[in-house]
């Protein structure tokens, strides 16, 4: 079936990579690409679909109701059938500096694009969340669904915000959306701002790797194409009203991926340093998600092992991509265009 759907934020991290597999694995389903272009997203992640007849690019603001029209207007005649909704301020750092721009981005955008896409008849939403909205594990159990939400932190209290606009829509008005929580991503296309892509960066260059704290805080992480295919499966698959937990079974302190890391690349640990830790930092996130392996038949494909190399090679490869992040340059790639 030929469908139209309209991803948010597709020139982030996730999204790029949704966006590409789209294409790739459903050629007869259109894409728009509706994103702010804020400095978390990057055109260069999308040069294999730009030139692509059945992909549109709109720049534009989750948070500004015509620039919603003007995405849902790209659909044509036919419309826009379903909706993926990417589209955050995602770093926790930046939330702690300043929380203001969480709140307009998840919250406030989120509840523009419900509203925009209720009016217009939207068949299927799915709401990208994150297991943060489930708050800090201590060293046993997991996030299930029903684990209550207990954010602590600006990014992850926006999130959850964000959580219940989605619910609310569903339990009001009956409207067909689902909420993902997935764990820890990685994999191409990651803003060298988080862990795993900083931690490459910064090694290529000798220079010091931060830890916050002791370095023993556990994630759970799951290579970003594995993601991608949890929310395919949610879209196609997921029932309304429903939240889905989305994890990879990889749990590590973050010490052991920086040594993993350095490592891999033949550089000394002596890059290490110890820094002043994260403020309200969560000890441990881990998922079940049984839930969308039961009712889904959705299981993780890659193990850490195995797409950890993959991971770096890729960065290794795409050295331009990533010097042009590091400089800032990427944002000239479209900022004659958008003025952005
Ligand atoms: P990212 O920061 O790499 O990308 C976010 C994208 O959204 C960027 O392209 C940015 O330009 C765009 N954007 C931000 N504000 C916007 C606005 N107001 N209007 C339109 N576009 C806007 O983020 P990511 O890591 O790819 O995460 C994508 C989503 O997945 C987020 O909702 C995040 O909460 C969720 N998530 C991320 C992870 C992870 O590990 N990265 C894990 C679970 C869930
Ligand atoms: O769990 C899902 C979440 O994962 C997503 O919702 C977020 O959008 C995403 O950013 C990520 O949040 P984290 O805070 O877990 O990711 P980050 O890469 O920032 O940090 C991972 C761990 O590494 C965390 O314990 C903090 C630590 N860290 C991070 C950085 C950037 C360091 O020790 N040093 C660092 O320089």
């Amino acid at each position: 079936m030929t469908r139209t759907v309209l991803v948010t934020g597709g020139a982030g991290f996730i999204g790029s990579n949704f966006v590409q597999m789209l294409r790739e694995d459903r050629p007869d389903w259109r894409v728009i690409n509706l994103d702010a272009l804020t400095y978390a997203g990057n055109l260069e992640n999308l040069t294999a679909v730009e030139a692509d007849p059945e992909y549109t690019f709109v720049h534009g603001d989750i948070t500004v109701a015509a620039d919603v029209a003007k995405a849902f207007a790209a659909g044509g005649e036919s419309g826009v059938s379903d909706v993926i909704h990417f589209a955050a301020e995602s770093h926790v750092d930046r939330s702690i500096a300043s929380g203001l721009p969480f709140v307009q981005s998840n919250v406030v955008g989120t509840q523009v694009l419900l509203d925009a896409a209720r009016e217009r008849g939207v068949q299927r939403f799915v709401h990208v969340s994150t297991d943060e909205v489930y708050g800090s594990l201590g060293k046993t159990g997991f996030f299930t669904e029903e684990t209550p939400l207990s954010p602590n932190s600006p990014y992850s209290a926006s999130k959850a915000g964000s959580d219940m606009l989605v619910r609310a829509v569903h339990e009001t008005h009956g409207f067909p959306a689902m909420i993902t929580r997935c764990s820890n991503n990685y994999g191409p296309y990651q803003f060298p701002e988080k862990l795993i892509p900083l931690m490459i960066a910064n090694a290529r260059e000798d220079k010091a790797l931060p830890i916050y704290g002791d370095g023993m805080q556990i994630r759970d992480w799951l290579y970003v194409r594995d993601h991608c295919e949890a929310i395919l499966a949610v879209l196609e698959r997921g029932s309304a009203g429903e939240v889905y937990n989305i994890g990879g079974h990889n749990e590590y302190p973050n010490i052991d991926i920086v040594r993993a890391i350095l490592k891999h690349l033949d550089k000394p640990e002596s890059l290490i340093e110890y820094v002043t830790d994260r403020l309200g930092h969560d000890r441990r996130y881990a998922i079940d998600a049984r839930k969308i392996e039961e009712t889904l038949g959705w299981t993780p494909r890659y193990t850490f092992e195995q797409a950890l190399p993959m991971t770096l090679q890729w960065y290794q490869d795409h050295d331009g991509w990533l010097q042009n992040v590091r400089s800032g340059s990427y944002r000239d790639y479209y900022s004659a265009q958008y003025g952005a």
